[in-house]
């Protein structure tokens, strides 16, 4: 006897990265994880003989549960004054060599107590949820300091317990250089490579470490030094790259065998032949495409010719990306980068998933995958990129609960 199973829904499984549709399947789960996938019409006996509890989906559509694969949604205070300050005419850059942008919101999360922290954070997750996110990725990056950064991955992983959501947790001291280091970036890239990556993995803190490569933020040799650390931590790498301009940021994530590289606007045909041959996943953030009116797109012929795994994510965020959805990031997938509805469903289950590392765990509706999906009341999966402002979300089971 399998624990429960859903009948009469459409299962979009994103197997290979593809819809994969069967209509009139079946969905069984047993001990948190997938027992059946299928049509009904193989199910080898009754509905109510194979499981203790039969759900009727009336004609929804299921798929994997929606994982956001980038967001750093953990940070105190707000920057809609920025916002304004934009349409007055300053440029996102201006801002952040002004002593705003990522260090404002430093200044507001080393101020915040924890409890603040996680109830703000708590609000963002909850949107992404309703909206049928099993699973959230969240960086750091706003504490630039070892004890404010800890302060962020504890929050980070506080969240799982209170929201019905699995987080993976990132650690992003290299998000900018503080204040207090102006004019010493490589003093600050010691304290991180010496001192913050070996207190979050001491402290199992991180799943991972990503950087911001960028000339408002760190160069290539920079970034290197700090994946060197983390590697030598155990831990994987993920990258903030060519996202204002091309420092080679793809081609040095791919070296370092990263699980992506994220943004991508600026990575030339080399960047992602690298990223092809690492196995690297490209992550594309249309939200902060979006937000900070960039006119540069990410080369997503290119991405498409090589065959690399093109994930979607929200990247929410005070700054650049200010989105708790995620469903209209598959409508501005769609929009802003031509990404059929399918790709753009496929980069927020299977890929955003492999961008985690969790390729064999999550992702697609198969035996043995983590029973995370998400029941919609839409008429076919191309429904989710195409109703903007929509949320047609009906139920959402995660690890088979
Ligand atoms: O992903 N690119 C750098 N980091 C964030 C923006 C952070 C901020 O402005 O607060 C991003 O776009
Ligand atoms: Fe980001």
């Amino acid at each position: 006897m399998w624990d429960a199973l859903w009948i009469n829904a459409s299962l979009a499984t994103m197997r290979d990265g593809r819809y994969s549709s069967i209509e009139d399947g079946v969905l069984a789960v047993a001990n948190g994880r997938i027992a059946y996938v299928g049509p009904r019409a193989d199910l080898p006996i009754a509905p109510e003989r194979a499981a203790s509890f039969v759900h009727d989906a009336r004609g929804a559509w299921i798929t994997p549960g929606l994982v956001d694969c980038h967001t750093h949604l953990v940070y105190g205070g707000s920057r809609a004054r920025e916002f304004e300050m934009r349409l007055e005419g300053a440029s996102y850059e201006d801002i952040a060599r002004s002593g705003g942008g990522i260090l404002s919101t430093m200044r507001a999360t080393r101020d915040a107590a924890v409890a603040d922290l996680l109830a703000s954070a708590r609000i963002r997750l909850d949107r992404l949820a309703a909206e049928g996110v099993t699973t959230c990725e969240i960086k750091s990056g706003y504490g630039l300091n070892c004890d404010t950064e800890l302060k962020q991955l504890r929050v980070a992983r506080a969240l799982e317990a209170s929201a019905n959501v699995a987080i993976r947790t990132t650690l992003l001291a290299a998000h900018a250089l503080p204040p207090e280091f102006s004019g010493r970036p490589d003093e600050y890239v010691a304290l991180v490579t010496e001192e913050i990556i070996p207190a979050a993995a001491r402290a199992g803190l991180a799943d991972a470490v990503d950087a911001f490569c960028e000339h408002i933020a760190f160069t290539p040799e920079q970034t290197a030094r700090v994946f060197e650390a983390a590697r030598a931590h155990g831990l994987n790498v993920k990258l903030h790259a060519d996202q204002l301009s091309d420092l080679g940021g793809a081609a040095l994530a791919a070296h370092h065998h990263a699980l992506s590289a994220d943004h991508l606007e600026y990575t030339s045909e080399a960047g992602v032949a690298a990223l092809a041959r690492a196995g690297t996943v490209a992550v594309l953030l249309p939200g902060a495409f979006y937000f900070l009116r960039e006119k540069q797109l990410p080369p997503i012929e290119a991405l498409r010719r090589h065959h690399v795994p093109i994930a979607i994510s929200t990247d929410c965020n005070p700054g650049s990306s200010p989105t708790t959805s995620i469903l209209l990031m598959l409508n501005m997938a769609c929009t802003l980068f031509r990404l059929t509805p399918e790709e753009a469903l496929a980069g927020t289950t299977i890929h955003a998933a492999r961008a985690l590392g969790l390729a064999e765990d999550r992702g697609v509706l198969a035996v043995g995958r983590r029973a995370d999906f998400a029941l919609w009341a839409v008429a076919s999966p191309g429904e989710l990129a195409y109703a903007m402002g929509a949320n047609p979300l009906v139920s959402v089971v995660r690890g088979g609960r």
